[in-house]
């Protein structure tokens, strides 16, 4: 069993990053910017966002977090959204989700001008992704495709079971994976919770590569999966031990994979890295650097 580390592979792909931004700040244009909202309090999306913030200075940009109070109406952040998709000075904009249940997020989503939508949710980039078409790539997706590439993995012509079809992660990651991109042509099972359980592991246990993302402790057991499969683990959850642990049984199922994704240190720090790619594609489409 190989770990696909996020960590060397987020650090490598901010690096590259970085140096871009030197050449580009070098030739008298502004840093890259990205603008973060977040609302309320909420401990797992403080440590998201405060990884987000680090990881743009490591970039070379600058960044700005906006906080609201839990309280903020609906027509408050549409308004904000609105001022800053008509400031030049941001590049990327990400309002960071969950949002407080009065507020809708598709409206907020639907709000941020596609041109500055660094997560990808805008259904203008979420279609154009789907289509195959240039597009900001939802960055936790991206992010997996990034680490199977950095680490060679081979994904063409493969089996591939997605279990999750969030609008985040499942349902985008499904699309990527059987696109014809250069990280893709695989042939993609997307399961979700109405699969039935027979179902379920009739695809998991002949899934060459498996990505998980449902939010449940060891949710994929050892008995699931077939000796030698990838296994992708997008899960983030806080044991009341405090302990950090993802959707994968990992002690049991490791032994199994050919490769497999840590919590922390996985995918995490991939969606971050994925989130630095979109924002200086945000830049260069501005400046048109490209
Ligand atoms: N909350 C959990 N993941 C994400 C993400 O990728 N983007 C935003 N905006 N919020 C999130």
């Amino acid at each position: 069993m190989k770990l696909l580390d996020g960590k060397i592979c987020a650090e490598s792909l901010v690096s590259d990053i970085s140096k871009k931004v030197v050449g580009y700040v070098g030739s008298g244009l502004r840093k890259p910017h990205m603008t973060v909202i977040l609302i309320g309090e909420h401990a797992p999306s403080e440590s998201y966002v405060k990884s987000k913030i680090k990881s743009c200075a490591s970039a070379g940009f600058d960044s700005a977090l906006l906080r609201f109070p839990e309280n903020i109406t609906e027509s408050e952040l549409l308004a904000k959204i609105s001022s800053i998709n008509a400031d030049p000075a941001t590049d990327g904009l990400i309002v960071q989700l969950p949002v407080p249940k009065h507020i809708n997020p598709q409206n907020i989503i639907n709000a941020i001008d596609p041109e500055k939508d660094i997560d990808g949710f805008h259904p203008t980039n979420f279609g154009r992704m789907t289509l195959g078409q240039k597009a900001f790539r939802p960055a936790t997706a991206y992010g997996i495709c990034k680490l199977l590439q950095f680490y060679e993995i081979p994904v063409k012509g493969k089996h591939c079971v997605v279990i999750g079809r969030s609008n985040i992660v499942g349902k985008p990651i499904s699309i990527m994976l059987s696109n014809d991109f250069d990280i893709g042509n695989a042939t993609v099972t997307l399961t979700h919770i109405e699969t039935p359980r027979e179902l379920l592991l009739d695809e998991t246990r002949r899934a060459d590569i498996i990505v998980v993302a449902v939010g449940i402790p060891g949710f994929v057991t050892e008995d699931m999966v077939k000796e030698g499969v990838v296994m992708i683990d997008v899960g983030i959850n806080r044991l009341e031990s405090g302990k950090l642990v993802g959707d994968v049984d990992f002690e049991n199922v490791s032994k199994k994979c050919s490769w497999i994704t840590p919590v922390p240190g996985g995918v995490g720090r991939m969606t971050v890295a994925a989130l630095m790619i979109n924002t200086l594609m945000a830049y260069e489409n501005n400046f048109n650097l490209l």
